[in-house]
């Protein structure tokens, strides 16, 4: 089984992803979409000779898309720091088969422009004393597809959203690979 990554980022998640299925007997990272010119993401890809396409938003809200998918044998989606609105036919041709991680514990500190550094300045602001990563099925709003893990991790005093950014990452590379692998394993 297939697997395309959606990232508009730096990419530390996509490579960790692509490492950890090196070499993996049945599931292999196929294709990278990503949505932003100059992404750090593409040098990932490249340096690991997976193919990665740009999209813009009228290739990405047309359902011919899925013949994208098609040609590169998808069969499951994981967004790891992609920012647009998932459409619905992605959604339903994805039931079950499409994940997102999330630098926060969710239901908190979710939905539209809740990204990146403003989710651990909001956190930090409101003096949370727990964050964490939440992994989860993508459906049609941001950030509130069903729940299929969550680690937390404590947010000390002396936490900048900086040093609060390296906890989750570390959460993230940590997890997400094998949490895609019990899915994928479940799901087929
Ligand atoms: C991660 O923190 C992820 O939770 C969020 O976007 C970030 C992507 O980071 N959705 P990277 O590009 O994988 O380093």
């Amino acid at each position: 089984v297939n697997i395309a990554i959606f990232a508009s980022g730096t990419g530390t998640n996509a490579a960790e992803i692509i490492r950890y299925f090196k070499g993996h007997n049945d599931i292999h990272v196929n294709l990278i979409v990503v949505n932003k010119s100059h992404a750090g993401v593409f040098k990932v890809a490249e340096n690991n000779q997976v193919p990665a396409i740009l999209i813009n938003k009228d290739s990405f809200y047309n359902e011919s898309f899925l013949e994208v998918l098609g040609d590169y044998k998808i069969d499951f989606i994981v967004l790891a720091g992609f920012l647009w609105l998932i459409p619905s036919y992605l959604v339903k041709a994805f039931e079950h088969k499409m994940l997102n991680i999330h630098p926060a514990l969710l239901p908190k500190y979710g939905g539209k422009g809740m990204y990146g550094e403003k989710v651990h300045q909001a956190v930090i602001q409101n003096k949370e004393k727990e964050s964490g990563i939440t992994i989860h099925f993508v459906n049609e709003q941001f950030d509130e597809g069903e729940i299929v893990f969550q680690e937390k991790c404590e947010v000390s005093e002396l936490d900048t959203p900086t040093t609060l950014a390296q906890k989750i990452h570390q959460l993230e590379h940590k997890n997400f690979s094998r949490i895609i692998e019990k899915v994928m394993n479940h799901a087929n």
